[in-house]
């Protein structure tokens, strides 16, 4: 590797480390205020050795890419440093109510301001995901999802959300974005709509998603970026016309969907897209790509409130997508995730 992708991998891998140690910190804490044991029964020497490669293989790669300009440097500006810092005790807490409603098994919990979403929502979204506090329904709930959801994937998550980005640059899409028209569904708080944005500098980007809050902080992100627009969407249900966009794509979208619901997002997909146009997804691998994470992904449903996750990893998306037409073109996976990329003829 160069010198470059050598720098930018030390960086990853001190940054994943300080996410690792962050990880560990949220059971010795609850143990510490609650008086029992919260760690997590370890997995088996060589399951643990595979994915500290696997974590190690996806952030050598990520760096590679970064090195070999498939995608610029700044996709690792770290946030500043206080705003992290000032950010983990309230994680720590949050963490301690996270896991008493995963011990109860209480999943519709709600404050008052959170609650004044849940009418406009569909009923699947009404919920806890991940047993976080408020689901994807409130300000505090947007400010702290970033954060552990590097916590949860020991700072690899954004690696996995750039895996999209080197099957695109392997089309025919102009590499600067000029003339492009792209749409994200289920863009979050706008982390890889920021890395989009970076890699294809001149795209025009609209950002949906059902939350309102969440909209609202990948705004704050976003806003030196005057190509990107947002809009709340159901990406089910699309408000635009048929054959509109030049990519649609989304990320961490379809675990949380129930199956119907993953039908119909594909088929707005396909309708919003123009012929040729691409489509393409970062999501969970599924069960028959990773028979050896199969008691992980079992798993991960349980502990993380997910469900619809179990149905999802049964049913590969590569037969929904050529289910409404597409043709696919290229895929790859690493550590959890993995990128699909296809296509609706020209
Ligand atoms: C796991 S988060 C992923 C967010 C972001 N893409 C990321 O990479 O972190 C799932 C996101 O999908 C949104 N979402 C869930 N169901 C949706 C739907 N039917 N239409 C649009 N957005 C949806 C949620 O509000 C949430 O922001």
């Amino acid at each position: 590797m160069s010198l470059k992708g050598n720098l930018v991998l030390s960086y990853q891998l001190a940054r994943s480390a300080h996410f690792t140690v962050q990880q560990l910190s949220l059971p010795l804490f609850e143990s510490l205020l609650t008086g029992s044991n919260r760690f997590r029964k370890a997995d088996s020497p060589e399951l643990t050795k595979k994915l500290l490669q696997e974590l190690f293989q996806i952030l050598k790669k990520d760096s590679e890419n970064i090195a070999a300009g498939i995608y610029p440097v700044e996709v690792l500006k770290p946030e500043n440093p206080k705003d992290h810092f000032l950010r983990y005790p309230r994680i720590l807490w949050d963490g301690f109510f996270i896991s008493r409603r995963r011990s109860k098994q209480k999943s519709k919990e709600f404050n008052r301001q959170a609650q004044e979403f849940l009418n406009e929502m569909p009923e699947y979204f009404r919920r806890n995901f991940h047993f976080q506090t408020d689901g994807y329904l409130s300000p505090a709930s947007a400010e702290l999802y970033d954060h552990q959801v590097d916590i949860l994937f020991s700072g690899a998550a954004d690696a996995m959300r750039r895996l999209m980005i080197p099957l695109l640059r392997r089309t025919e899409l102009e590499t600067s974005g000029q003339g492009l028209s792209f749409l994200e569904v289920g863009a979050g708080t706008g982390r890889l709509t920021r890395f989009m944005g970076l890699s294809f500098p001149k795209a025009k980007i609209v950002a949906t998603d059902l939350s309102h809050p969440y909209l609202k902080k990948a705004q704050v992100l976003l806003q030196s970026n005057p190509r990107v627009d947002f809009a709340q969407a159901p990406a089910e249900d699309l408000p635009y016309k048929n054959e509109t966009f030049d990519l649609t794509y989304s990320c961490f979208l379809f675990h949380e969907l129930p199956l119907d619901i993953r039908r119909q997002v594909l088929a707005e997909a396909f309708r919003v897209l123009k012929p040729g146009g691409y489509f393409s997804f970062v999501d969970s691998v599924q069960r028959s790509e990773a028979q050896e994470k199969s008691n992980l992904l079992d798993q991960f449903p349980v502990d993380f409130h997910e469900p619809f996750y179990k149905n999802y990893i049964l049913h590969p998306m590569e037969d929904l997508i050529k289910e409404q037409g597409f043709e696919i073109v290229s895929s790859h996976s690493g550590f959890f995730a993995k990128a699909v990329l296809a296509r609706k003829k020209a």
